[in-house]
């Protein structure tokens, strides 16, 4: 048994975990897993106050880290070393993470593994049992990449956003209809009432494995400028929602249908909050069923944001050597990712 406390605060969800990296997945490695969600907090503003979410992350982390220790029914005396996202995100948010896992794991003499938060949704899937290489769609407010997890953590990128990521259209999506924040999810919920062949938004379908979703918010814009009543009906504006995200949807399954098959992989996972998508999960384990495929689509709870996933990876990844990890530093955009070649 190897136990590792983690820590995610890139964003807005002030999140720890016990994760047993030894255990295999049909052992539930996953011990506990706790998320303090700050949309309270945000929705006010209309979207994430950076510094808010700093500030909440300060007041939370020790009583969620309590907690994950709590739910996993364990102590520090049980605990192997520490994994804490360190990038990309919103710096503060990640600072604080930082910060607190490297005081935790100085303070107990423990080794600490820095996660990339993108790795992170990439690893949700090893919960299910998914084996390397397997194809993986990672889509949330500041990623859509389509990659090939070669072994572990490391991948190799098939197609990503040329422009917004998925969950930014479905947030921007959800603003244009005047949906509360957090928008996705409320469109989502606003979607399942309606028709989503009522609309023909366009398919920008940009050639190769690239996405692009700024057409199709700018398609949404005109389409409530000539039709201003259709936000005002709630039946006009469900089949607008539903229309909307099948647009988003079909976007983000053909493509990865269709990667799986030119490189020859049967197993596909997703991961990141759209992949909380109630209509991406049943088109793409409808699609999965259609061609062979076999779908590997997390719980909702380990797509969204979430300490679990950090241990996933931290499983693959080196850990630093007590005390070196001092010096580490938080990244706000990714350094790694446009090295990698496609
Ligand atoms: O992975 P995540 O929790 O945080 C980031 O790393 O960005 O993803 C957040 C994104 C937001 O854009 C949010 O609107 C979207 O995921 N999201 C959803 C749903 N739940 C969260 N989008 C569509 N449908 C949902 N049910
Ligand atoms: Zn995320």
């Amino acid at each position: 048994m190897s136990l590792l406390l983690c820590i995610e605060t890139s964003c807005d969800d002030t999140s720890a975990a016990v994760v047993d990296t030894a255990a295999a997945f049909d052992a539930g490695p996953i011990r506990s897993s706790v998320v303090s969600s700050q949309h309270e907090f945000h929705a006010a503003f209309g979207g994430v106050v950076p510094e808010v979410a700093s500030r909440r992350h300060a007041e939370l982390l020790v009583g969620a880290v309590a907690d994950a220790l709590d739910e996993a029914a364990v102590g520090w005396d049980a605990i192997d070393g520490l994994a804490v996202t360190t990038g990309p995100g919103l710096i503060g948010a990640l600072l604080v993470g930082l910060s607190g896992a490297k005081a935790l794991a100085y303070a107990r003499r423990l080794p600490l593994t820095p996660v990339d938060h993108l790795q992170g949704h990439l690893a949700a899937s090893y919960a299910l049992g998914v084996e390397a290489p397997f194809v993986c769609l990672t889509a949330s407010g500041g990623h859509t990449l389509l990659a090939v997890v070669e072994r572990g953590v490391e991948f190799r990128v098939i197609g990503r956003t040329l422009d917004d990521a998925a969950g930014e259209a479905f947030d921007k999506g959800a603003r244009l209809l005047g949906l509360p924040y957090p928008g996705g999810r409320e469109l989502d919920r606003l979607a399942a009432r309606g028709d989503p062949a009522a609309v023909a938004f366009p398919r920008s379908l940009p050639r190769g494995f690239d996405f692009s979703f700024s057409g199709l918010k700018t398609a949404l814009l005109y389409h409530l400028r000539e039709h201003p009543d259709a936000a005002a009906d709630e039946t006009r504006r469900a089949a607008v929602a539903a229309s909307y995200q099948e647009a988003i949807v079909d976007q983000l399954v053909s493509k990865t249908v269709r990667c799986a098959q030119d490189e020859g992989l049967r197993r596909v996972a997703v991961g990141g909050g759209v992949a909380a998508n109630s209509r991406l999960r049943g088109r793409l384990a409808e699609a999965c069923a259609r061609h062979g495929l076999e779908p590997f689509i997390p719980p909702v709870a380990l797509c969204t944001d979430n300490a679990a996933m950090v241990g996933l990876a931290a499983r693959h990844l080196p850990a630093v050597a007590w005390p070196d990890y001092l010096g580490l530093d938080a990244y706000a955009s990714e350094p790694a990712l446009d090295r990698r070649t496609r």
